[in-house]
């Protein structure tokens, strides 16, 4: 007990002293005019807010505590002990100790044992800011049948779904996903058409995208894909010898699992995550319906400027179907996609003419945007 207290201690104070950096730094931003002096000032109140958080996730730490930790012979009432070693010596999220009940399940596992079946969790705590999670040491659940027969093309017929551990899922099967809507880009025969076919002037086909950039001398070889779904986009861009990692997040059905039977790459990183790329390396970021009205605008602008870190100069970013109210469009999105200072290559826009949109009165816009090459 004496010794994780200690532990608790250790980390309650180096929380405290990360805490009070950042706070100066703050402090020292907003106002720089004045001397730093933050001990003779009156304690302001993000700081007493942040410790009582503080405060609060050891306490909650410690009542998890059982009362006799001496001893061994019963390793499943032990506190996730992984968890306080974690917290110190590899990076994790500061976000994640605001969220001491997802974190402690997390961390509640079994060591060098198969791990709980927790995507769901994980996505939770990830979707809340906590991003790296802890690194576990246990042993992550595959498939008990795995298939000798991985589809080599990006658009296999059918997917084999003794690939993925479905026990989380509602459905069992691709062929069960396949009959409700929401999940229409698992039939990936039907995903074929994707991105081919202009129908209106939102589409932008990826031939005349390629055309574009061609026609631009700004060659398109690299993409990530925003919100990439079932990887339809990398899966289309694969055809043309072009390489897109697609982030995505699982939420209730196997999307990572199918971009990687496709055999390309799924990021599992959330919408707020920087991105885990390089500088000035990619040569087009593609963002999808996740991103649209829904996200904090602050949220958004923050996404922007970081695609806007991993464009190279004469890079490409490619605003599919984004949507917002018909207002928010000219008065909040366009100036905010304008600080940006890249060139409109294509600027289309229609109503939104599905029930939700008709309704909340909204557009899309898709946008083609080369990013300045510098002086
Ligand atoms: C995918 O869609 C095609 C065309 O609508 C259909 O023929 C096929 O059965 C679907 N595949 C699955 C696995 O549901
Ligand atoms: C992709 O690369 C392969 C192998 O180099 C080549 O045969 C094929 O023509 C290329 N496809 C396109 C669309 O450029």
């Amino acid at each position: 007990m004496g010794f994780t207290m200690g532990l608790n201690l250790l980390l309650l104070m180096a929380m405290v002293a990360t805490n009070i950096l950042s706070l100066y730094h703050l402090s020292s931003t907003i106002q720089p005019k004045q001397p730093p002096s933050p001990l003779q000032q009156p304690v302001p109140d993000q700081l007493l807010q942040q410790l009582h958080t503080i405060r609060a996730t050891i306490n909650h730490l410690t009542r998890l505590q059982p009362t006799t930790t001496t001893t061994t012979t019963k390793p499943k009432s032990t506190i996730p002990s992984d968890l306080l070693l974690y917290s110190h010596i590899s990076p994790i999220a500061s976000s994640c100790h605001s969220h001491p009940d997802l974190l402690h399940r997390y961390m509640n596992y079994t060591p060098f044992a198969i791990c709980p079946l927790d995507t769901e969790l994980a996505e939770a705590l990830i979707l809340r800011g906590c991003h790296p999670l802890p690194r576990r040491r246990c042993f992550t659940k595959t498939p008990q049948k795995p298939t000798s027969q991985l589809p080599s093309n990006p658009f296999p017929s059918s997917l084999p779904d003794s690939a993925v551990v479905w026990t989380k899922y509602n459905c069992k099967s691709f062929t069960c996903l396949n009959r409700f809507n929401q999940y229409k880009g698992f039939n990936t025969t039907i995903a074929d058409t994707t991105f081919m076919s202009y129908k209106s002037d939102l589409d932008l086909p990826i031939p005349q995208l390629l055309q574009i950039s061609k026609a631009a001398s700004s060659v398109i070889r690299l993409g990530v894909d925003i919100g990439g779904g079932t990887g339809a986009f990398a899966a289309r861009m694969k055809l043309h010898n072009v390489t897109v990692v697609s982030t995505t997040m699982n939420l209730g059905a196997p999307y990572s699992e199918v971009v990687a039977l496709r055999g390309l790459v799924p990021l599992h990183v959330p919408l707020q995550q920087r991105l885990p790329v390089f500088d000035g390396v990619v040569d087009l970021v593609r963002c999808g319906h996740a991103v649209n009205r829904w996200i904090p605008v602050t949220a958004m602008e923050f996404l922007f400027f970081d695609v806007d870190r991993v464009l190279r100069g004469g890079g490409y970013l490619w605003l599919d179907h984004f949507f917002s109210k018909g207002v928010d469009l000219e008065k909040l999105y366009k100036p905010l996609i304008g600080k940006l200072g890249y060139k409109k290559v294509k600027w289309a826009t229609g109503n939104k003419m599905d029930s939700s949109g008709v309704k909340n009165g909204e557009v899309y816009l898709t946008a083609l945007l080369q990013k300045p090459i510098p002086k």
